[in-house]
């Protein structure tokens, strides 16, 4: 991950230095692609260090669609399961699950007494969850705001997330700033999007036209932290390139999005950027990139795979990781919920 090292800031508060805030957030809706894993997962990783990292478990914006209770809780444990197999330390961050923290949801509801129905109606993610879905239930249209208020409850600097959350951001942002304008008070920090992946998204390997995503029916278009060695070679194998001859391998996503999609994965992967690539890979085939994509893949989800399986089957251990981040996470959501009640005239 070489851009990170850009994005470290320190704030000097008082001839001190201080750590900024961090928070993120995923769903546990399944286990995360390969795409999830570069493009947020393993930042947060990177990020720990020189921030002070908070990392959630979104269950509450899960239920925006109809879960199966019996899984709910099994699925936020695997999402934890990962967390921690990707070397997110809960002994520097703090994990917890959005549930836990009742004080999502009370400042959720405040929240939404200042900000506009035109504003959410805008918003890309909830049209296009809209579409060709029979439960368009008002936490779908909200969902931006319970969003907002993860955010906005630990006085955060920074949120590393995908590009598709940008609008989402954007909007805790105005949000933000209209509460503390009318109350004329610094009551929540603005906080600002950090985008995770290199300007490039990875794509759906045999449609690379549109984004890897874990929902897609075509199971061979997304590769699972959990794959198997076998399932991840012959998806890769069977990624969409070209018919050009002779094999030109060279980054266009117009022209070559498939070519151009492996090389996005094994540059994220390998730290190589892509110009070293395509020079590498000057006269070789398509398979020869995709050999490497294997090997480089393989190396990465192995690791992943071999912390998993270690911890999964700790439920113990994992509940009370989910305890006691939940208990640091109180300290500060809860004191930011004072201060949001007071501005208003809500006495407690
Ligand atoms: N909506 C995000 C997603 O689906 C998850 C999320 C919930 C989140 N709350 C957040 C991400 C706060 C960043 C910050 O990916």
């Amino acid at each position: 991950m070489p851009n990170l090292i850009f994005y470290q800031k320190i704030k000097i508060n008082k001839g001190e230095y201080v750590k900024l805030n961090i928070f993120s957030a995923a769903q546990p809706s399944g286990i995360p692609t390969l795409g999830n894993y570069i493009g947020t997962i393993r930042s947060w990783n990177a990020f720990q260090k020189n921030y002070n990292s908070i990392y959630c478990i979104a269950d509450l914006h899960a239920i925006t669609k109809r879960q199966n209770p019996k899984l709910l809780l099994k699925n936020s444990l695997d999402l934890l399961s990962i967390y921690l197999s990707c070397d997110i330390d809960p002994k520097i961050s703090t994990i917890f699950m959005q549930s836990h923290r009742p004080e999502h949801t009370q400042l959720s509801w405040m929240l939404s007494c200042y900000t506009y129905f035109g504003e959410l109606k805008r918003m890309v993610q909830f049209k296009e969850k809209s579409k060709n879905n029979k439960n368009i239930n008002i936490g779908l249209f909200s969902y931006p705001i319970l969003m907002a208020s993860d955010i906005l409850l630990y006085q955060t600097h920074k949120v590393p997330a995908g590009l598709d959350q940008a609008q989402h951001i954007e909007l805790s942002k105005l949000i933000a700033k209209r509460f503390n304008k009318i109350y004329n008070s610094n009551i929540f920090n603005v906080p600002e999007l950090i985008i995770t992946q290199s300007g490039s998204r990875i794509m759906a390997l045999s449609n690379p036209k549109k984004k890897m995503s874990k929902s897609d029916k075509n199971k061979n278009n997304f590769i699972s932290l959990l794959d198997s060695e076998e399932s991840i070679i012959r998806k890769i194998k069977n990624a969409q390139t070209d018919s050009d001859q002779p094999p030109v391998i060279k980054y266009d996503v117009i022209k070559k999005p498939g070519i151009s999609n492996l090389l996005c994965i094994l540059s994220e992967l390998t730290g190589k950027n892509i110009i070293e690539l395509e020079t590498y890979f000057s006269n070789k085939l398509y398979r020869d990139l995709k050999l490497e994509v294997i090997h480089t893949v393989l190396e990465h989800i192995k690791k992943i795979q071999k912390k998993y399986f270690s911890i999964r089957s700790k439920e113990k251990y994992l509940i009370e990781i989910l305890q006691s981040g939940s208990e640091k996470a109180k300290k500060i959501a809860n004191n930011t919920l004072s201060k949001v009640k007071n501005a208003i005239g809500l006495h407690s």
